[in-house]
């Protein structure tokens, strides 16, 4: 490829999100497995997925985990390249946690409903509108939202953080109210929530759910506490994807109706080969709604692209990523035991 091209791809990053050049030959089936394995190789990097990701990038990943887990593979990483498949958001906190390390995602455009929904400004107005209040955030926001939060969680740790929290102080939720609504509950912790929600994990209808555990009466309902409360209080067992996972390995029930995004079904089926997983219905029955399409908008093509050119980049002002790490290192402390 001549340098002329490949100027005029970088040139089309910003814009589209990804390299897209028709002369490039991009290899096919095992060859591109076999490409992207060689560029780790060469390049010393480590892929990092979600349970979200398409199948392939699942099984050719180096760690395969949580959004928690993931933060720290990325922090403790030794890699000089971290090829970050998962959304912009963990990326992100890969590169606040580990600077020095190029951060590749396969696709700039993998955004998040609940990341895109809540801006550092508003939390700073909300600030406002609630003296003395503390503000915990979910991961899932942008390294602006962040910055202004004074600490954040994930699903996994959330309700360890909240009952850490110094009880004499109003506490902020932010961006998921489901999750907000289900952490109120289980700590029995008033807050006061932003009003942001996952479009995934909205999409699934209580009413469809309630009908497949009647034709199924012998399977459990297991939910991502992201999904809105009259499905979390159907559910069997609520937890992050890392605990759906578990659960369903360790729990003698043989089939379960999975409400979170249906990626997880790929490493749900290795970890529990003999049950049966139904995935959960939502509104609308001609969508693929149950697919978070920000996830799935990173390829196998994208990841071979991504680490072949070293773009699209995450980069980051200093000054933003040094606020951004603080509520990202008390999180890491405070939940030691989570794993
Ligand atoms: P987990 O932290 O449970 O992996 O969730 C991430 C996410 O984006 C869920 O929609
Ligand atoms: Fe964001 Fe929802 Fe997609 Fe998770 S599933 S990345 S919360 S849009």
């Amino acid at each position: 490829m001549s340098t002329e091209t490949l100027d005029k791809a970088k040139a089309n990053l910003p814009i589209r999100g990804y390299l897209k050049l028709d002369d490039i030959m991009i290899p096919q089936g095992d060859d591109l497995v076999q490409a992207i394995l060689d560029l780790k190789k060469e390049k010393n990097a480590v892929i990092l997925a979600h349970y979200y990701q398409i199948p392939a990038i699942q099984d050719i990943a180096d760690f395969l985990g949580d959004s928690l887990q993931l933060a720290r593979q990325a922090k403790d990483t030794d890699a000089d390249m971290i090829a970050f498949c998962g959304v912009h958001f963990m990326a992100e906190a890969a590169k606040i946690l580990n600077p020095t390390k190029k951060v590749v995602l396969p696709d700039l455009q993998a955004g998040c409903s609940l990341a895109d929904g809540c801006s550092g400004e508003g939390l700073r107005k909300m600030r406002e509108q609630h003296p003395g209040a503390l503000i915990a955030t979910y991961i899932n926001c942008n390294a602006e939202t962040k910055a202004e939060s004074d600490i954040i969680v994930t699903s996994s740790n959330a309700e360890v953080i909240i009952n850490s929290m110094p009880k004499d102080r109003p506490l902020i939720f932010a961006p998921d109210k489901n999750l907000g609504r289900y952490l109120m509950k289980k700590t029995g912790r008033d807050m006061i929530l932003w009003d942001g929600s996952c479009i995934v994990h909205e999409a699934f209808s209580m009413e469809r759910i309630a009908a497949q555990l009647a034709q199924h009466p012998d399977a459990k309902l297991i939910a991502h506490p992201e999904s809105e409360t009259p499905v979390l209080d159907l559910a069997h067992f609520i937890g992050s994807t890392s605990a759906l996972l578990n659960y369903v390995e360790k729990d003698e029930a043989q089939k379960f109706i999975v409400a979170t995004e249906e990626g997880i079904l790929h490493e749900m089926k290795k970890r529990a080969p003999h049950k049966e997983l139904l995935p959960a219905l939502v509104f609308d029955e001609s969508c693929n709604c149950s697919e978070c399409f920000f996830m799935k908008r990173n390829t196998m093509e994208k990841l071979y692209l991504c680490m072949k050119y070293e773009l699209p980049e995450i980069t980051m002002d200093e000054e933003l990523r040094l606020k951004a790490l603080v509520p990202i290192e008390k999180m890491l402390e405070l939940s030691k035991s989570v794993k």
